[in-house]
């Protein structure tokens, strides 16, 4: 692959990186912006009224806060990046949240798999900005994961406890079957042309289609081996 690294530490730094690394910076930070927010407002903040004791709705609201401390947090990166609000903003540009968010919330079940499944997702995309040529993004990547890592923790331990009775269990796998199958489709296209252009500033490091595989491995290892469920097959669309 054609590759062009270069480190650019500050914010002041970017004005002096080629017009295609500003570029593929301003990208990631708008879908991090856009999709922060989406997830919190669709899951995470109607979740606490769907918890089902105060315990779980104090921890649901850590984590609403959270995830609107994400959006926050990449808000106000670009913001300094000079990106206009409007564009990190769902519903008020052209750039579409991802697909997951279509999922329609019904039940204090569902909440639990997102956190286990989407969550899961959510790390592996952080993890691999943690080690971004742009310092600043890389930054707010390093300070997001312990909140991601406590949220995909919630959805092992609020999925285990729902996995004590019968009916739970019967439950908490409904929902991994109405959930997992799309969740690959997250990590985007294979032989995707802006994901080549991240991998060539290493903004990004590794190809969709590595994030997907990982991804997908350790779903199962979460699914199979701890809570002892079946994950369903992948949709063929984006494998
Ligand atoms: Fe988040
Ligand atoms: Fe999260």
């Amino acid at each position: 692959m054609d590759t062009a690294h270069i480190e650019v530490t500050t914010i002041a730094e970017l004005a002096n990186a080629p017009q295609e690394y500003r570029d593929a910076a301003v990208k990631i930070v708008r879908s991090h912006a856009i999709n922060e927010l989406y997830g919190a407002q669709v899951f995470d903040e109607p979740a606490v009224a769907l918890a089902p004791t105060p315990y779980w709705k104090w921890l649901t609201c850590r984590v609403a806060m959270e995830e609107y401390g994400h959006h926050q947090r990449f808000f106000r990166l670009g913001r300094k990046m000079g990106i206009p609000e409007e564009a990190m903003l769902p519903g008020t540009t052209d750039k579409r949240p991802l697909s997951i968010f279509e999922f329609e919330l019904k039940s204090w079940t569902e909440f639990c798999v997102i956190k286990l499944l989407a969550d899961m997702a959510e790390i592996i995309q952080i993890e691999d900005l943690m080690a971004c040529t742009f310092h600043p993004l890389r930054d707010e990547a390093a300070k997001t994961m312990p909140e991601e890592k406590f949220h995909a923790g919630f959805g092992v331990r609020s999925c285990t406890e729902l996995c004590a009775t019968d009916e739970g269990r019967r439950e908490v796998q409904a929902a991994i079957d109405a959930l997992f199958p799309g969740m690959p489709a997250f990590f985007g296209q294979a032989n995707s042309k802006n994901n080549a252009l991240f991998r060539k500033w290493g903004l990004k490091q590794s190809t969709n289609e590595a994030m997907r595989a990982d991804y997908i491995e350790r779903a199962r290892v979460l699914v199979e081996d701890k809570l002892h469920l079946t994950l369903p097959a992948p949709l063929a669309a984006g494998a």
